[in-house]
């Protein structure tokens, strides 16, 4: 059984604390745990960077969360997965969130942005490992 354990921490707890916390949420699929770990470790880097790595550090994410759709992509069309329009069309809603709120910090809206990264992506990131890359995980070790 996969074990999942991503912590999000309250919005309101010190900013230089870790929004997710986890070395536990491996899927059993070491591509799709490998871009996990590094997603986890960028998204904490966000949390206590200051404005300008920030900004940076956004577009590092948003580069890397591209590689890791398009990784999840390709294993979804070679092993003929069923759902792989369904995932795929979450992955381009949240690739639209990440340009959006990309672009709004680099008009100054950092604020905006942060809590993108507090508030909304962690939330994201373990619904999405317990459902739709956890059903990916499966297909592709079964
Ligand atoms: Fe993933
Ligand atoms: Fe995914």
């Amino acid at each position: 059984m996969t074990k999942i354990s991503v912590v999000v921490k309250n919005a309101s707890s010190s900013p230089a604390s870790s929004l997710i916390e986890s070395t536990s949420y491996q899927l059993g699929y070491i591509e799709m745990d490998k871009s996990h770990d590094e997603f986890v470790e960028l998204v904490n880097k966000l949390v206590i960077a200051d404005n300008t790595e920030f900004v940076n550090l956004f577009q590092d994410l948003q580069h890397h969360t591209e590689m890791h759709f398009c990784e999840e992509y390709l294993l979804m069309k070679k092993s003929n997965f069923p759902a792989l329009a369904e995932h795929h069309s979450e992955h381009q809603r949240v690739l639209g969130q990440l340009a959006y709120f990309r672009a709004r910090a680099g008009l100054g809206h950092i604020k905006l942005a942060r809590a993108f990264i507090r508030e909304q992506l962690p939330f994201w990131f373990r619904t999405h490992i317990l459902t739709m890359d956890s059903a990916l995980a499966a297909h592709l070790t079964r």
